[in-house]
């Protein structure tokens, strides 16, 4: 059963002309429609596999307001899971992570399994107290299973999963926005992958509607004035110099028929000169000069990874790909409310002081306690509480940045890029929409995707 909105979607998003409505920021209807009509169809980020090393390891996640169970099953493969059991709906897994070889269900005692010698589908209902005695055998347990999501990806160790059978292939759905989320996922020594979380995972509530998060990291170059005390400290990696001291030659650029986008370099062959960061610690220094040599060597010629960019996928996952390196993703909780979490990412071999100076800027840095995340939050708490009087619900939010003034980004498929523009927005507005009217993957995912819209 779908949600009937009060106003059209082209009355709240109007994109060509750079405005949104602010219903989208505070309206609990439309929070409805979007869990229902995006977060039940997208690709969506569900941890990375390093949280899941073993088999039989679970970690509990989220796709839109729905607690899933991500696991590997004693095959060694990802597998996501409603963390709800099928009988009366108690939670599985009540703890944030674990090992488990079947997921017993507190309640009535109900078991499920992944094991592929087992069963014949993942999560199917393996156990039943008084199933001779109570149901005389006739409970058919193949009906009665987890459910399962429809499909699952596993793209440089970060998972990804949908509801929806019918979506798009996952490396369609990301088209070429995979060059930036590379910069982030992949070793520092251009090796892929190989990295993996470390340091548990951050999770806190912010009273601000979800999309501000990924709005902000998708290209949002020009909120400089909002971190300038911490500018002024200097907390960038480098220990003494500002936290922009890798920023240089970024730019915004847009995927808008996609709804990703960056503030990071333009594909190269040429890698820009080493430039210290660590130089308060000589181990750490040392072995990020090595990678980067190693970088330089390996990939030679070939478009390389920049690894200084930001992003968001659509609807709502982001990267830090320059230190502090980490995977985020925004939870809808309501309309005015999300739970962030942060995953931090560092080269799984890399030494252990290397992984402990990580630890500790990333702390000093992100996250709830950290000396930038701080400034965007109140930010985007601020907006949000300002959305929702009865004046400020007929207003809309400015776009309009840049305006006609992209250019294609050479060397990536269907994008454009601009030194500063919202075109980034734009686009999340423009795929909001279109998930939003309802369109079949054949219209969000053409074979052939024209940029013309943007330029
Ligand atoms: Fe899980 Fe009854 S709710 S066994
Ligand atoms: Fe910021």
């Amino acid at each position: 059963m779908g949600v009937t909105l009060m106003r059209p979607i082209d009355e709240l998003v109007k994109v060509d002309a750079g405005m949104v409505s602010r219903a989208l920021f505070a309206d609990e209807e439309i929070f409805r429609a979007e869990i229902d009509r995006i977060f039940s169809k997208a690709w969506l980020f569900v941890g990375h596999e390093s949280l899941v090393p073993n088999p039989d390891d679970y970690f509990v996640s989220r796709m839109g307001t729905d607690s899933v169970i991500l696991t590997r099953d004693r095959q060694g493969k990802i597998q996501v899971l409603l963390n709800s059991c099928a009988h009366r709906g108690m939670a599985l897994c009540r703890y944030d992570h674990g090992n488990n070889r079947t997921f017993t269900c507190p309640y009535h005692g109900w078991s499920f399994s992944t094991d592929g010698n087992l069963v014949e589908r993942p999560g199917e209902l393996v156990g039943v107290p008084g199933f001779a005695t109570h149901y005389m055998s006739e409970l058919d347990k193949k009906q009665w299973g987890l459910k399962s999501v429809a499909q699952i990806y596993n793209y440089k160790g970060a998972i990804w999963a949908t509801w929806d059978k019918d979506a798009a292939p996952f490396l369609d759905y990301i088209g070429d926005m995979t060059y930036y989320l590379d910069s982030a996922l992949d070793h520092r020594d251009g090796r892929e992958g190989e990295s993996e979380v470390i340091g548990g995972v951050q999770k806190w509530r912010i009273p601000c509607n979800w999309k501000f998060a990924p709005e902000n990291f998708i290209g949002d170059k020009h909120h400089d004035i909002s971190h300038r005390s911490v500018d002024l400290v200097g907390i960038g990696p480098s220990g003494g110099k500002g936290r922009r001291d890798f920023t240089e030659n970024r730019v915004c650029v847009a995927f808008p028929n996609l709804g990703h986008g960056s503030i990071g370099r333009l594909p190269h062959t040429e890698e820009m000169a080493y430039s210290s960061q660590f130089q308060n610690h000589p181990v750490v220094e040392q072995y990020y000069r090595e990678v980067y040599e190693a970088r330089v060597k390996r990939l030679g010629d070939s478009k390389r990874v920049s690894p200084h960019a930001v992003g968001t996928i659509f609807p709502n996952m982001s990267f830090h790909a320059h230190q502090p390196r980490t995977l985020a993703v925004f939870h809808p909780i309501s309309a005015t409310e999300m739970e962030m979490w942060r995953m931090y990412l560092i080269d799984k071999d890399a030494p252990e002081e290397v992984k402990e100076a990580a630890r500790h800027y990333y702390l000093r840095y992100s996250g709830p306690g950290g000396l930038t995340e701080s400034d965007d939050m109140e930010n985007w708490s601020g907006a949000t509480e300002a959305c929702k009087g009865a004046a400020s619900q007929q207003l809309y939010f400015n776009y309009q940045m840049g305006i006609g003034h992209s250019k294609p980004a050479t060397g990536l498929r269907d994008a454009v890029y601009n030194d500063y523009s919202e075109e980034n927005a734009r686009g999340f507005y423009r795929r909001w929409a279109q998930f939003m009217n309802g369109l079949s993957w054949d219209e969000l995912n053409p074979r052939e995707v024209p940029i013309e819209a943007a330029l």
